[in-house]
């Protein structure tokens, strides 16, 4: 029977359930180890426990689970050979399961085995296992595994297999595992399927590059640490690691039709219910069919062998960025972020071999959430943001692309006639094979090519890049951008406020504009342009976020604040990150240094785009403020004034002069405003003379405030500009055009933050609909779990509350009685000490209240003495003690005592001489303390 992916996944858990291990979910693509650009393996996530530095979790010591791996970049890197076979992947899952110093090789490779021949069907006679052998002129760590060997020959022999046919040897290179340079690693054996229409290779094929004989499962057998001197130390436990090529598998299973068939199969990652919905969206978006053709080695693809790979990449890329994303991993300039936008722009590059030349490849995010949301929650969950960042990434390259393309293509054209024209300047004398390392820095730079799909291009061509050439024009511009960036550091205070910046925002979202200034204030950059869309941090409005483009770079703007009239874009910080990781040669990510531009140059020109969604959502939250404003008037008093405010994108807080407002006056006002959205009335600003609007009562203003001469009033309702609206203020933010645009509005908390000060807490459009559906939820849960409709939860709870009432009372009688119970015993335990009587004793888990009515009971039965009794309630003990009222006048003061006797179990208290109470913190010192009542009494 032909298994879906889903199923295939679902028994490799239910397998290694029934082995008694933990199911547990995918850790995140961003990697904890700092030498990683990715999490790229599924042992990532237990390297502290290898290590030995936490301990293992699960009992037994076994897990297992699929884990997201991206390979791209590093010592696991795959990039380039993704499309042009059937089974790379820079994004693929990972099906492992582990042994933290629990089961060694012979359980791991038995499983294994059981798995793939008995469970899945994997034809016995086509698998191959191969052994670590070292490599004694190489110096290979370790040694021959010979336990490894023996185990298999086992199993081979046992299935009837020549042993000596199916296990192949292999040196450190294939047969030792290592995450990266260090870390936890060690001697593996892998196990490869041959998928030769006949299966008659005996093992030819290993590990020789071959699609016809591939790897799907890596048992590790983790027992040293590499250290960063390249020695290898021994661990405190031994481990296994295994990971299993989730598609591999699927693909091979589905392929053959449950191994039914090898001779007509096409075996591909590709043909596969993973695949398929992202190639049939494709085949949709695009009109292009796919038709599973390769590339032949060495010869120049056909038009469709072209469509083919384009599709493949397309589709492993889509995955790669979705999930990145999804995990909070941008496209960016430097380390893995510029990995990420380096994948996307080879896609989106690809993507015109499929004709689109407008954003597509966001569109295909949609096909992921549906398929693999089951499994990977986040992926739906981030949906939205996954596409805008994607969206956003495309528009930019797309805007240069195809004027890059052309350039590339008369390059070409140059360099077959024999020249090569270089921003200029004739070149004759270069190989024609070799493409100039010069002009691939002008793609870089003026195009936003990266290097490597420069040189994806060049190699389409038959041609080679002189990346040593690419890399002397990286140096050359680096140090330009060195000189001309000498990024000043200073205060804020110290910022040349003559540059005054047009704020362009009102009208427009994105635009063009020159670097003025980038200056360093206190280690965070900021650009000043000459003019912004951006919204600068002013009267309660937050700063806009987006994006600055230019020299085919992005950068995120992630505030934007004014000093004077000069607006300062901050930078989001990567560069801090980066050098950190510069100080260890050995990490991936030094190897990405010459793609660094931490700020655009002065004097360019770059384009500036707000984050529209995001400003939406903060103009919904201002305009909304008005008529908040104004419905507070109406229902309280005009005498209400605003004190403050704060406008965000998810909320706005409004403070003002008042008495605590009634649950009736909040809903009210939440009513008035709502009636006011929904009238759709029209939103307009003008300028006005200061002298036209000063003072005017229907105009808020802050009285003292100063203004300068020109004012700008925010009108709702009435005319347009006209000043007759039924909300009118002197304001400088932005806002929407219309109420309509708010959507719903909820009131979420009115609360005091100062005498005669209160503050209302509101949202409005989206995030009023994210409150609701929270709280529908809750209520949901609630109904679920009382098994009442969503309408009766509150009389069941109000009948449930009455139980517990009842519960609780019958309880406390019940804990009473049982208290008084001991009343005789504790009688009969009386002593005499010094001359008096004491009770002293340990009385068991009782509450103040029943402590305080048995110490009662008792001196009603115990006519003369101390009594002093500790009750325990938890962790924690409360003493009591009482005095009659000659040893009080013989001196006895409970205060006192109790003092000292609370002392001894860590705690203290006090009280009156006849009765006092104190608490403690250690149970176990009951007894000593209260001995030491005994020993006070008897002096
Ligand atoms: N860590 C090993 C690998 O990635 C086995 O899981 O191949």
């Amino acid at each position: 029977m032909i298994k879906t992916s889903t199923q295939i996944r679902q028994s490799f858990f239910d397998f290694f359930k029934s082995k008694q291990h933990t199911i547990v979910p995918s850790s995140s693509l961003m990697p904890d180890s700092p030498n990683l650009l990715f999490t790229n393996a599924g042992m990532n996530q237990f390297v502290p426990i290898f290590l030995g530095q936490q301990k293992c979790p699960y009992a037994p010591g076994r897990a297992a689970d699929t884990q997201k791996c991206i390979r791209a970049g590093g010592k696991h890197n795959d990039l380039e050979d993704v499309g042009l076979d059937t089974y790379h992947h820079t994004f693929f899952e990972m099906l492992g399961n582990w042994s933290f110093g629990d089961y060694f090789k012979k359980e791991s490779l038995e499983w294994g085995w059981e798995l793939l021949t008995k469970v899945w069907g994997f034809p016995a006679n086509r698998m191959f296992a191969t052994v670590y052998k070292p490599d004694p002129t190489k110096g290979d760590p370790a040694d021959f595994d010979q336990e490894a060997y023996d185990i298999w020959a086992e199993i081979f022999r046992a299935a009837g297999l020549d042993p000596a046919v199916h296990i192949v040897f292999g040196n450190k290179k294939d047969n030792f595992w290592m995450m990266g340079d260090t870390g936890p690693c060690g001697p593996c054996s892998e196990i490869h399927v041959d998928l030769t229409p006949a299966g008659d290779t005996r093992g030819r094929l290993v590990n020789q590059g071959s699609a016809e004989c591939i790897e799907i499962w890596n048992h590790v057998f983790i027992q040293f640490n590499a250290n960063p001197d390249g020695t290898f130390s021994p661990l405190p436990a031994k481990h296994v690691d295994t990971g299993m090529g989730f598609e591999r598998a699927t693909s091979i299973i589905q392929c053959t039709k449950g191994f039914t068939d090898f001779t007509n199969a096409k075996i591909s990652n590709y043909e596969t219910d993973i695949f398929r919905p992202i190639f049939d969206a494709l085949e949709k978006l695009s009109g292009k069919r796919y038709t599973s053709t390769l590339p032949q080695p060495g010869a120049t693809p056909t038009e469709q062998e072209k469509i083919d790979i384009a599709f493949r990449v397309i589709a492993d890329h889509i995955r790669t960025l979705s999930f990145a994303i999804a995990d909070g991993i941008l496209p960016g300039n430097t380390d893995r972020n510029y990995v990420l936008r380096r994948i996307l722009r080879r896609a989106v590059r690809y993507g015109r071999t499929l004709g689109f030349h407008q954003p597509f490849f966001f569109k295909l995010v949609d096909v992921l959430a549906e398929t693999m949301g089951e499994v990977f929650p986040e992926i739906r969950a981030r949906k939205q943001q996954v596409q805008d960042t994607i969206r956003v990434e495309e528009e930019a390259f797309n805007r240069t692309l195809d004027t890059g393309i052309t350039r590339f293509e008369n390059q070409i054209e140059l360099l077959l006639s024999g020249r090569t024209l270089v921003e200029g300047k004739w070149i004759s004398d270069r190989p024609p094979k070799i493409f100039p390392g010069e002009f691939a820095f002008v793609l870089y730079d003026t195009y936003g090519f990266p290097l490597d799909l420069t040189e994806l291009m060049a190699r389409e061509r038959g041609l080679t890049v002189d990346t040593a050439g690419f890399e002397v024009e990286m140096e050359k511009q680096r140090a330009r951008a060195r000189a001309a960036q000498k990024k000043t550091v200073i205060e804020v205070s110290q910022i040349n406020t003559d540059v005054a910046t047009k704020f362009i925002g009102f009208d427009q979202l994105a635009a063009n504009a020159k670097v003025v200034d980038v200056v360093d204030v206190k280690g965070r950059t900021a650009v000043i342009l000459d003019s912004s869309t951006c919204y600068a941090e002013m009267g309660g409005q937050v700063g806009d976020t987006g994006e600055i483009s230019g020299s085919g770079n992005l950068w995120r703007v992630v505030d934007t604040q004014k000093v004077s009239n000069t607006w300062l874009h901050f930078l989001e910080s990567q560069i801090a990150n980066f050098k950190s990781q510069m100080a260890d040669p050995k990490s991936e990510i030094s190897n990405l240094k010459s793609e660094i531009a931490d700020a655009p140059v002065v004097g360019t020109e770059v384009r500036l785009a707000v984050d529209a969604a995001r400003r939406a959502a903060i103009q919904r939250h201002h305009t909304v403020t008005h008529i908040m404003h104004w419905a507070l008037h109406e229902v309280v008093s005009k005498d209400a004034t605003q004190k403050g405010s704060f406008v965000g994108p998810d909320k706005l807080t409004f403070d003002f002069n008042s008495a605590a407002l009634t649950p009736g006056q909040v809903a009210d006002i939440e009513k008035l405003v709502n009636e006011r959205i929904v009238e759709n009335s029209g939103v307009s600003w003008t300028e006005v003379p200061y002298a036209d609007v000063k003072g005017r009562k229907d105009v808020m203003q802050f009285f003292g405030d100063k203004y300068g001469d020109v004012v700008r009033v925010v009108q709702i309702g009435g005319g347009v500009k006209t000043l007759d609206g039924y909300s009118m203020e002197l304001c400088g933010g932005t806002h929407t055009r219309a109420t309509g645009e708010i959507g719903a509005f909820r009131i979420v908390a009115e609360s005091s933050v100062a005498a005669g000060v209160r503050r209302i807490e509101a949202v409005c459009g989206l995030s009023a609909y994210e409150q609701a559906r929270r709280e529908r939820e809750i209520l949901h849960g609630l109904s679920a779990r009382l098994s009442v409709p969503a309408g009766e939860v509150s009389g069941r709870v109000d009948v449930l509350l009455d139980h517990v009432k009842k519960l609780e009372k019958e309880l406390k009688a019940r804990a009473n009685a049982a208290a008084m119970g001991q009343i005789d015993s504790l009688l009969a335990s009386a002593k005499e000490v010094g001359g008096k009587k004491i009770i002293a004793a340990d009385v068991g888990e009782l509450d103040t209240e029943t402590l305080r009515n048995l110490t009662a009971a008792l001196r009603a039965k115990f006519a003369s003495g101390l009594i002093v009794l500790a009750a325990r309630a938890g962790e924690k003990v409360q003493f009591i003690a009482n005095a009659d009222e000659a040893l009080v006048k013989s001196g006895v003061n409970c205060g006192k005592l109790i003092g000292a006797v609370a002392k001894i179990a860590g705690g203290g208290g006090g009280g009156k001489p006849n009765q006092a109470e104190a608490g403690g913190k250690d149970v176990s010192k009951i007894s000593a303390a209260l001995a030491e009542a005994e020993k006070i009494l008897a002096g």
